[in-house]
């Protein structure tokens, strides 16, 4: 089944990441807008889209789309996607969803009303490696429950105290926020920021009682963009991963304490381990074939907009990244926005 969809926003993004990964989805760019005419037309040659619009609504009034997406910015998203809904067409936007938590509460309403799919552009929630440790954290009996996990992520621009800094935390803190919630299993209910020059420690603890926090720094050399994240299971297992290829899986493997002797005498003389409690390293399959293209499965662009498509194909408004989704990662920058050094309820 082919889907029918225009693309809003031919800028930067759209040109790096979005448009060179429809080529791998059902998604068919029948046409594009953007209020800057020369960006939509060089998308529209570049990319083939057989219309060309300076006017979003123009197209949605005139051609026959199935879905939008819309790459603009989130002071613009909100208007976007909710005119979309009401037109009766599936949504993926990119993030920051909105600009406000009651913004995003609204464009949540309208998509719960509308029936169709509406999906955000967290992309870190796509990461191959964050997906395969999401399964293992959920569904491998010996990892246990969720106990404890961190993310650390790298930030850009000048470094600046709340709420200065707003506009830029929500541009790029919202990613590491979005993995959060995703592998916290939803919002936390209390979180606490402890803050110095460009660097933020954000603690969050969840109903269900498992922790986290997340390290946001500004203050790293521009080539270290690396997403390190590590979650903790009661079966004491844990896992590593960095970016969205690499995935360490450490599987049980204490000496059980036994009466009268002593830890170094039950550790093995050669101090390794049997090949069945040994750590396993995992990374997604790489072929030949997609060589050049790697980064835009491994950045979680073209998994992301393969669930989207999947969800129309199939019929499932709910998933990964929807707008209640996009709710709760609001709720929790709102209140990472609060004061540092106060506990506050998400
Ligand atoms: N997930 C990621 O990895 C990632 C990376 C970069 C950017 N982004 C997000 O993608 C979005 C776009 O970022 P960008 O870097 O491409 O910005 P950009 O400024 O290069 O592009 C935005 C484009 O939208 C157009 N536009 C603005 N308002 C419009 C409207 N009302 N109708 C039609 N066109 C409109 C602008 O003319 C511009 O061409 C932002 O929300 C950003 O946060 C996501």
């Amino acid at each position: 089944m082919s889907i029918k969809i225009g693309l809003i926003g031919c800028g930067q993004h759209a040109f790096m990441a979005i448009l060179p990964s429809l080529q791998y989805t059902p998604l068919e760019l029948a046409a594009v807008a953007d209020i800057e005419e020369h960006a939509a037309r060089r998308a529209a040659r570049m990319y083939g889209a057989p219309q060309v619009y300076t006017d979003y609504r123009k197209m949605l009034a005139e051609e026959e789309l199935d879905a939008i997406l819309a790459l603009t910015g989130e002071q613009f998203h909100p208007q976007i996607a909710i005119e979309a809904l009401r037109a009766g067409k599936h949504v993926w936007i990119e993030k920051p969803p909105a600009p406000t938590l009651s913004a995003m509460e609204q464009m949540a309403q309208v998509a719960a009303q509308s029936g169709k799919v509406a999906q955000i552009g967290y992309m870190a929630n796509f990461f191959p490696a964050v997906r395969k440790a999401k399964a293992i954290a959920t569904t491998e009996k010996s990892f246990g429950r969720l106990t404890a996990f961190r993310v650390r992520y790298c930030g850009s621009g000048a470094p600046r105290p709340k709420p200065e800094a707003r506009p830029m935390l929500l541009t790029v803190a919202i990613h590491p926020i979005a993995l959060f919630v995703h592998l916290g299993g939803g919002a936390p209910q209390t979180l606490y920021c402890e803050e110095g020059p460009g660097e933020y420690f954000i603690t969050a603890k969840w109903t269900a009682g498992h922790i986290g926090f997340i390290h946001y720094t500004q203050n790293r050399s521009f080539k270290s963009f690396d997403w390190e994240v590590e979650l903790c299971g009661s079966g004491r297992e844990n896992l590593f991963l960095l970016n969205g290829d690499h995935l360490r899986y450490y599987r049980f493997s204490h000496p059980r304490p036994v009466p009268g002797k002593k830890w170094s005498e039950l550790l093995p003389q050669d101090f390794t381990t049997d090949l069945d409690k040994a750590p396993l390293f995992w990374e997604p399959s790489f072929d030949h074939s997609l060589f050049a293209n790697n980064i835009l499965f491994l950045a979680g662009y073209v998994p992301e907009l393969q669930e989207f498509a999947r969800r129309i194909e199939e019929g499932h408004t709910e998933g990964v990244n929807d707008f209640a989704f996009g709710v709760q990662t609001l709720r929790v920058f709102e209140a990472f926005m609060q004061p540092s050094g106060q506990v506050v309820n998400v």
